[in-house]
């Protein structure tokens, strides 16, 4: 992927009464796009931050206008170049749309990051205190909105060799994480990325797809824990966009924070 291209277009134009015109030189500035869902805050805006200072356009995706023009407006701030897109990736309308106007308007969008995510509250709650409606709202936010926004933007992604983030989480039950609405809703998104991975490398596509576990970072939706052990969404974010741009082929990878990969026919 070229992060940043400059194309400079200058010309004159005669007019009809020989009075020459001299137009200013149009200047336009090629960049490649990225486009981040739920970058108005955590670790997606600081995704849409770090790949903006890599020269990329953030188009930064959120489901509340005010939040994302926010959003925008602080990227703006920094000499960013962003633009607001409303997606709310648990409505299959507003992603249709949202994945058409990407399309048009950003054609040489080469990078999709997946980052739109909740974990089904209360996230430590025994499984069938759930009700159905949480359950559904956390996959819808978790797997169906990635899958349809890929599906739609697969065929610019193929014509640019882009790159698909998924961003997830470990999703085995353990005793020190066993968070039943989120880990249900993640691990279909682990699935596809690494079948979809699987197809794409079998059939010659040129996209790459990943999904990456930053581990614990401190945001709204754990309550902004803290810990030794916990990241900032900073961080996150630096080791995130560091996997797209480290050379190596990740494609259908599921990968940790340790840099261990998820196998799930082991054992
Ligand atoms: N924090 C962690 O420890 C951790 C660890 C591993 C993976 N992750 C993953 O990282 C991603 C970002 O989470 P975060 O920790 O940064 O949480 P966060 O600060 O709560 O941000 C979540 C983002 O997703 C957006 N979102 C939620 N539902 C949406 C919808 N239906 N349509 C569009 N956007 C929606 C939120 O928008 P609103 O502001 O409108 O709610 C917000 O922008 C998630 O996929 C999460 O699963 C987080």
């Amino acid at each position: 992927m070229n992060s940043l291209k400059f194309r400079i277009f200058g010309f004159h134009l005669r007019s009809t009464n020989s009075k020459e015109i001299l137009f200013n030189s149009l200047k336009t500035i090629e960049m490649n796009t990225v486009l981040v869902t739920g970058a108005n805050k955590g670790i997606g805006f600081e995704i849409a931050k770090n790949l903006g200072k890599r020269g990329y356009r953030v188009v930064a995706g959120a489901r509340n206008g005010q939040r994302g023009l926010a959003a925008v407006e602080q990227l703006r701030s920094e000499g960013l170049t962003a633009d607001f897109l409303q997606i709310d990736v648990t409505d299959l309308k507003s992603i249709d749309e949202a994945a058409k106007l990407v399309a048009e308007k950003y054609p040489d969008i080469n990078l999709l990051v997946n980052n739109a995510g909740i974990p089904g509250y209360p996230m430590y709650a025994a499984g069938w205190e759930f009700d159905a409606a949480t359950l559904e709202q956390t996959w819808r936010t978790d797997f169906l909105g990635p899958f349809e926004l890929i599906k739609q933007l697969l065929n610019t992604l193929k014509a640019n060799h882009g790159k698909i983030l998924n961003v997830s989480i470990p999703i085995e039950p353990s005793p020190f994480f066993n968070a039943f609405a989120y880990q249900t809703a993640k691990a279909p998104l682990n699935v596809m990325t690494k079948s979809f991975g699987m197809t794409f490398e079998k059939e010659n596509i040129p996209v790459e797809i990943m999904a990456v576990m930053p581990g614990a970072v401190s945001t709204d939706l754990n309550g902004r824990i803290q810990g030794s052990f916990v990241k900032t969404p900073e961080q996150a974010a630096a080791w995130i966009v560091g996997l797209a741009f480290d050379g190596q082929n990740h494609n259908g990878q599921v990968i940790n924070h340790d840099g261990a990969l998820a196998d799930y026919s082991a054992g």
